[in-house]
């Protein structure tokens, strides 16, 4: 069934009203959506918005959600704990002990960790650990990835093609002092990286990595990429920070490190960790962790009002309860592998150019020949293709993210059914976008 989806909703109209008092009527810079949707309310795999229109939701706030939308088990945990604690700002919680065992217990890099409340933050923390502990300046990051929001990393993201490999920050107001301290690196490029450290000798402290560049989106690492970082890392001295901001607890309780059997040094970890709850953590080797000032011999600053508060910490140990087991991971691999698969089938169907990016729970369908590898591969998505694609599968009930290149999640609310309702939506909603009829 195809709904309409016009002017004059409620949705518009909430915007038009948050516009009034808040910039651009949403609180961060990707919320803002056409056709436009606020959400009045959200239950496992489903979400309703505020015109009363129920979407299966692929979205899943970014990926955050992965055990489904307001999770029983975690949000009644969160609300029976907060009932007698939320923050004291003095010591540390059992909570909080439990957390860091669990994190110590599962991801292989974490001898030791430290939380916070986003991933930009936890981001932040590593790097400035990785330049007080090595002293020095530089970091790499790659082309195509995104590490969050501050000054260190805010550059070279979905690059347009003339700004590939080149000068790229994202905002203004950025200090030039950071976005040149940061070099760019091709990913799936060895060669590339040897290059960039043997032009900067004994000056790199960071390199960053999304081990998937899942904002690229779902560029996988090639065999034998991550190994190779790591041997560079090692003769060189530089930090090796895997970012596992998407990738951790996602595809595994130990992070996609704990697949690929490479270990960084430090890791980041924040969005599915707690289930949409504002948990994030900095993990690794205990010779690094100690330098931050939570211990009193650190120099390393690390602060923050929230960190440890017990929303985002109950949140966080209820959703790795329902984690360890391994069902989870082994059903959204499953209806993963299923959605890819069917949507192949639905580009080949019809005749159009398309390849399904994505690992584990995400997925992405591109409109562009294969293959799927490098940042330069991703440029050959037809973006307007991709835009009014989404668009009518919102139309038809089911939300993917309207916005170029916005990867997809399965949560483990996601049903075989639900995964069959989107791929018939799917089929239809291209053949829309592409003028056919059904
Ligand atoms: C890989 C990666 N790192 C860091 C971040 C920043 O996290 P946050 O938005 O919680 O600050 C994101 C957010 O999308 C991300 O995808």
């Amino acid at each position: 069934m195809v709904s309409p989806i016009g002017t004059g909703t409620r949705s518009g109209e909430l915007l038009e009203r948050a516009a009034e008092v808040i910039p651009g009527g949403v609180n961060t810079c990707r919320r803002r959506s056409e056709p436009k949707v606020c959400v009045r309310c959200g239950a496992g795999a489903y979400i309703e918005d505020v015109d009363g229109r129920r979407y299966l939701d692929f979205h899943a706030a970014y990926g955050a959600i992965l055990l489904g939308h307001s999770h029983p088990a975690v949000v009644g945990r969160v609300a029976q704990a907060i009932q007698e604690r939320v923050l004291f700002g003095v010591g540390v919680t059992e909570a909080e002990v439990a957390l860091a065992a669990k994190i110590v217990e599962h991801v292989p890099s974490a001898e030791q960790v430290v939380v916070c409340n986003s991933g930009s933050e936890a981001t932040y923390h590593a790097i400035r650990l990785a330049r007080g502990a090595t002293g020095r300046e530089r970091i790499i990051k790659f082309q195509g990835c995104y590490n969050g929001f501050h000054d260190y990393v805010l550059r070279n993201v979905l690059s347009t093609s003339d700004l590939v490999m080149r000068r790229d920050p994202q905002s203004k107001g950025m200090l030039d002092a950071a976005v040149d301290a940061t070099s760019i690196c091709r990913f799936n490029d060895l060669d590339d990286v040897e290059r960039m450290t043997a032009a900067h000798p004994d000056q790199i402290a960071a390199l960053v990595i999304e081990p998937i560049a899942h904002n690229s989106p779902g560029l996988l690492p090639r065999p034998g990429f991550l190994e190779g970082l790591r041997a560079i890392c090692d003769r060189e001295g530089i930090v090796l920070i895997f970012d596992e901001v998407i990738t951790g607890f996602r595809h595994h309780l130990g992070g996609y490190q704990a697949i690929a059997g490479v270990t960084p040094d430090l890791t980041t970890l924040g969005k599915a960790i707690a289930n949409g709850f504002p948990l994030a953590a900095v993990a690794g080797r205990r010779d690094l962790m100690e330098r931050f000032t939570s211990n009193p011999a650190g120099d390393v600053h690390f602060g923050g009002t929230y960190n440890g508060n017990a929303v985002a910490v109950e949140a966080g140990l209820a959703t790795i309860e329902q984690l360890e087991d391994g069902a989870v991971h082994e059903h959204v691999f499953r209806l993963g592998d299923r959605m890819r698969a069917g949507l192949q089938e639905v580009a080949d169907e019809a005749g159009v150019a398309g390849v399904v990016g994505g690992f584990g729970s995400l997925f992405v369908l591109c409109f562009m020949e294969g293959p799927l590898e490098t940042y330069e591969d991703v440029l050959r998505n037809d973006s307007e293709l991709f835009l009014r694609y989404r668009r009518e599968l919102i139309r038809r009930g089911v939300f993917e993210m309207p916005e170029n290149l916005g990867r997809s999640h399965i949560t483990a609310a996601h049903t075989d059914d639900d995964v069959d309702r989107a791929l018939d939506a799917a089929r239809e909603a291209l053949r829309a976008a592409l003028g056919r009829r059904s």
